[in-house]
């Protein structure tokens, strides 16, 4: 532990599981404490557990869904009131829609943008007005790849994470001169509940694996703990001049043009 978020207070989204866990874990260890946001109220209970057994009292839980605005405000008001103040929002919560565009549903394409993309919109939208009244806030959105690159049979999660870089972008200059940063993280394939869930539902999931592998420079997927010490980093005021930009974290593949 080096104390990089000591006395930091930070909301993180999608905390049951996956990436957001991590950053959970990472940012206590690192001295903050944690409003633990997710749909999975038992999950979230879990991580608050394994949190708190270690570093009493620094970890919460709110149940909320991040398509609900009205929801997600309620939670920042109580987790403001909770802790004092929010200085750092880790957008986490997504969902992967993959379909054929022509047999997607009008209900999953709206899923796909509601969570992904207007989901951290809203929890942006009620952290905003404390953070600019401090004059100070980190917000860090988890992206994707996907936002940069098309991979074939992944429509409509590219378009809601290209819009999150936009969001990323947008309101990185829009509140820089009030001491509030916008940043984003664009993984590329982590090893995380939902890319297992992924993987298990091919015809083949350990062939894809060594294929995943294989087309990876480093010959190897990444870790949700990796991308936790890079949102650790963003979210600290040792990023302080980084802003409105978005780290791509995918061991170099998607630098290659072909092979
Ligand atoms: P995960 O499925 O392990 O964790 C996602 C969490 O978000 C879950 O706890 C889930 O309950 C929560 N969640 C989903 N929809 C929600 C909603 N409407 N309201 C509240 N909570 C909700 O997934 P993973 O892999 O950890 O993904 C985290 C983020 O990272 C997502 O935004 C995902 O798009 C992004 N990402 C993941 C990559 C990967 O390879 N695992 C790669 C690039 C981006």
């Amino acid at each position: 532990m080096t104390d990089r978020l000591h006395d930091k207070t930070a909301l993180i989204t999608g905390a049951a599981s996956g990436i957001g866990a991590a950053i959970a874990d990472r940012f206590v260890a690192e001295g903050a404490r944690v409003a633990l946001v997710d749909r999975n109220e038992a999950g979230a209970g879990e991580v608050a557990a394994r949190l708190n057994a270690a570093h009493p009292d620094r970890a919460r839980v709110w149940a909320a869904d991040v398509t609900d605005a009205e929801r997600i405000a309620a939670v920042v008001a109580e987790a403001q009131a909770h802790f004092g103040r929010l200085d750092i929002l880790i957008n986490g919560a997504g969902v992967n829609v993959f379909a054929e565009p022509t047999e997607l549903s009008a209900a999953d394409w709206r899923r796909c943008l509601a969570v992904n993309l207007e989901g951290a919109w809203h929890a942006i939208q009620a952290v905003l007005p404390a953070m600019r009244k401090a004059g100070y806030g980190h917000i860090v959105n988890i992206a994707s790849v996907h936002g940069h690159r098309i991979i074939p049979g992944a429509f409509p999660y590219p378009v809601a994470k290209h819009g999150l870089i936009g969001l990323t972008r947008s309101l990185g200059v829009q509140y820089a001169a009030e001491g509030i940063r916008v940043n984003s993280i664009s993984p590329g394939l982590i090893r995380t509940p939902a890319a297992e869930a992924w993987l298990a539902s091919l015809a083949d999931p350990e062939a894809e694996r060594a294929r995943q592998r294989e087309i990876l420079p480093c010959k190897r997927l990444g870790e949700a703990s990796e991308v936790a010490y890079a949102a650790l980093f963003l979210a600290s005021d040792e990023a302080r001049f980084i802003n409105a930009t978005d780290l791509t974290m995918d061991g170099g593949r998607s630098q290659i043009y072909h092979d």
